[in-house]
């Protein structure tokens, strides 16, 4: 259990609200009267108009790109998970709420105790998250299902994720950064970086690394757990899950017990020469810019850096544009190249996998095999879940998908040596999955009925939710 002593100040909010009343510790008087959340971000567009206007054009970053279109392997490595289902490239900030709604991931549930995902699915969504655990503490917030969090979680990504907006610094137009999450702070502590003695820069970082980072759903809650025991690195995570055991699915062709990597951005970036450096997110992401009278404020449009290009980069390279961006391009495309290639071999094991099942292997003889497959797929997905990596850290990337390769390779000597005593030789045939939806078809996937559903869902569950947020007073108009 963490210490009253352990947490930020806007912290303190949260948990004497909830947390704390399941913990035997007495909380200091002086921090018990509750500052409400603020999480309708429009009563922050008059005091700071220039953050909030460019806030608002993340909007403009509206392009949807189908990844599962456009490299249907993702869907056999994913199968049996949700991700299978649907997966698009993140897009502006600003969609963050829409998208999760959107998404066949999350299902279509018709009432609030109807799966499939859990609560904790909001939890990367928008300031509403950090209310609601101010109000009922990380309890009364992760229990249950997704849908129960529909009327809740009704505000855009805004700015009570990043900031402590009842503070006075904030009023008077100061940064007043805090981490609205308190199982970020946990994790951050954890790797020996308590954000209220951090510095300014490490600061700026760790508030995107509330969300651009590796996570899991522990117990019976489901709550978020950043896997950071051992350290941030794929390997320390991987010794971490592998230790508790963990897997998020099985894979149903080979029914190696899976991790799915989520976003890992911060644990690639503090590895990178940037992070080295401790040049943060904001440095690029966020450059301090000038409005029409002449004043400083930060630019928030997160977003590509390259389209400000003067602001960010150029503040400390003296390389032009175009020479910057086409060493970016380059790396990008090297790391590509290998993540295909491991694609192609874990594409392969996983059927081969299922090959090997079905001639009579046993238990005991799959078992290696399918922790290769496990860790090899866990790396490439840290690798490619890690958006942007290709900038941030290609050494690493590169890094994490040569062994990847490594391991998909010794699962795939293992399995022909496997299904050679069991009188197998020939090669394992594919079936044909060369668009997504003939690899969704392949796994069986009924994805009239999916969508379907869904639409009906986003017709009739979506709004009545919106109804009941707008009637709570939950947004502004
Ligand atoms: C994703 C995180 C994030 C979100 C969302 C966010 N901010 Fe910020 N904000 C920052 C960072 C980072 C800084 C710069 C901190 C620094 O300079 O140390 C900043 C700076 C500020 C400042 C200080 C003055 C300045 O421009 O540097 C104000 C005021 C501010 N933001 C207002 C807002 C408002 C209003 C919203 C919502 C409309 C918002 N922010 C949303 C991260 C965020
Ligand atoms: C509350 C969680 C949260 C925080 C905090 C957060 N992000 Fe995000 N970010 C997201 C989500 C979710 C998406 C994907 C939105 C979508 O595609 O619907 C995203 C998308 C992005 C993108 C892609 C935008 C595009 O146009 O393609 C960038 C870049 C990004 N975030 C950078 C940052 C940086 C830098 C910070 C810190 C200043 C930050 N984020 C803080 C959740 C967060
Ligand atoms: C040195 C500059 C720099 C730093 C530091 C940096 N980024 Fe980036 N980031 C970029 C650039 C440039 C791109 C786009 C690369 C490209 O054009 O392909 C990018 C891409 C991204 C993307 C992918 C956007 C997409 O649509 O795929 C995300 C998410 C992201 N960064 C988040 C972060 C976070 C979070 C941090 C800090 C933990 C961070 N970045 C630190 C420069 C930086
Ligand atoms: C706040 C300062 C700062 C900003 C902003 C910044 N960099 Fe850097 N960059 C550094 C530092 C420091 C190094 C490490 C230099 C060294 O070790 O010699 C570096 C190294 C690099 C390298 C060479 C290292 C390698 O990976 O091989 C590239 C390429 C690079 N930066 C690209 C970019 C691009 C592109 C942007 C904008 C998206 C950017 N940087 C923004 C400070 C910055």
């Amino acid at each position: 259990m963490i210490k009253v002593s352990d947490i930020l100040p806007i912290f303190l909010v949260g948990i004497c609200a909830g947390f704390l009343s399941f913990s035997a510790q007495a909380e200091k008087p002086e921090i018990a009267t509750p500052q409400k959340v603020e999480a309708r971000n429009e009563t922050f567009a008059t005091p700071h108009p220039d953050q909030y206007q460019s806030w608002k054009t993340t909007s403009e970053q509206s392009e949807r790109v189908d990844a599962l279109a456009e490299d249907p392997r993702l869907v056999i490595l994913w199968a049996g998970y949700p991700f299978a289902k649907d997966y698009n490239k993140p897009r502006g900030h600003a969609y963050a709420l829409t998208d999760v709604r959107e998404t066949l991931r999350t299902g279509a549930p018709k009432t609030a105790e109807d799966g499939p995902l859990p609560m904790a699915c909001w939890s990367c969504k928008g300031p509403d998250v950090a209310r609601v655990i101010s109000e009922q503490g990380e309890e009364g917030y992760f229990h249950g299902k997704w849908a129960r969090g529909g009327p809740e979680i009704v505000n855009n990504l805004g700015c009570a994720d990043c900031h402590n907006t009842a503070s006075a610094e904030f009023a008077a137009g100061k940064p007043a950064l805090a981490l609205s999450r308190p199982y970020a702070a946990r994790a951050m502590k954890t790797i020996g970086k308590p954000f209220d003695h951090a510095g300014r820069f490490d600061q700026q970082s760790m508030v995107c690394g509330q969300c651009h980072v590796e996570y899991y759903f522990d117990g019976k809650d489901k709550a978020v757990k950043f896997p950071w025991d051992k350290g941030t690195t794929v390997d320390e995570m991987e010794a971490y899950y592998d230790d508790i055991a963990f897997s998020d699915w099985t894979n149903p062709l080979s029914k190696a017990p899976m991790v799915k990597a989520q976003h890992p951005e911060y644990e690639t970036w503090r590895a990178g020469i940037h992070g080295k450096n401790n040049v943060t997110c904001i440095d690029c992401h966020m450059p301090k810019v000038q409005n029409a009278e002449g004043k400083i404020y930060t630019d928030h449009k997160i977003g590509n850096p390259f389209d400000k290009f003067e602001k960010t980069c150029a503040t400390c390279h003296t390389q032009d544009k175009a020479s910057l961006q086409e060493i970016v391009a380059k790396r990008k495309q090297d790391i590509t190249e290998i993540k295909l290639k491991v694609e192609d071999q874990l594409v392969r094991a996983h059927f081969e996998a299922k090959a090997a099942w079905e001639a009579g292997a046993t238990e005991a003889e799959m078992q290696p095999i399918l922790m290769d497959i496990r860790h090899a797929q866990w790396r490439w997905d840290f690798a490619i879940a890690s958006h942007g990596i290709h900038m941030h850290a290609p050494d690493v990337g590169l890094r994490v998908l040569g062994t990847a390769l490594d391991q998909a390779a010794q699962a795939r000597t293992k399995l022909a040596r496997l299904l050679a005593t069991k009188g197998i030789s020939h090669e394992i045939p594919l079936p044909d999955i060369s668009t997504k939806e003939k690899a969704q078809l392949a796994l069986g996937m009924d994805m009239q009925q999916l969508n379907a559903e869904k639409q009906e869902f986003l017709k009739t569950i979506v709004p009545q939710w919106d109804e009941q947020a707008r009637k709570a007073g939950r947004l502004s108009q």
